[in-house]
């Protein structure tokens, strides 16, 4: 069943400065997250997808935003190009879904948890 659902919003701008793009990710993205960015030339709108899906993922297991380090909530993809959590200390026992999008300056995420107890 479903347990727990997240849902976040990011301004694109907010990443429209490479530079500022690198130094927030060099704090606050995975390695694996770094890597995907840099791909795609640090992309705002990519960057941006990313951040509200790591706050998405928090919302679905009622954390405040840095209750988990947020290194530690790992944006990923698949090999076409869907993207999944990577965060043992969030997952636990359940399956995570992930959707983004990005238009304009605005990008969104959802998360879906699926388990078999509530998250309070
Ligand atoms: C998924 C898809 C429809 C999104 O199209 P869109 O409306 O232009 O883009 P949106 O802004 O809504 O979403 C973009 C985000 O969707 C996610 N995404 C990409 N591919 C995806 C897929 N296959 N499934 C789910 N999500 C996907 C990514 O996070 C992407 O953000 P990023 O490019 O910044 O990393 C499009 O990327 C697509 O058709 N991909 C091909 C899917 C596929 O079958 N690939 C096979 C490769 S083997």
């Amino acid at each position: 069943m479903i347990v727990g659902i997240g849902y976040d919003l990011c301004s694109v701008n907010r990443f429209a400065d490479k530079n500022e793009c690198r130094r927030f990710a060099a704090r606050w993205f995975s390695l694996s997250e770094r890597e995907y960015l840099a791909e795609r030339s640090y992309a705002a709108q990519t960057a941006a997808g990313i951040f509200a899906a790591k706050e998405a993922c928090l919302k679905v297991f009622g954390l405040p935003l840095f209750g988990v380090p947020m290194q530690d909530i790992s944006i990923e993809h698949d090999s076409a190009g869907k993207p999944y959590l990577r965060c043992p200390a969030l997952v636990g026992g359940n399956t995570v879904h992930i959707s983004i999008t990005h238009e304009g300056d605005v990008a969104g995420a959802m998360c879906v948890a699926e388990g078999t107890r509530y998250q309070v």
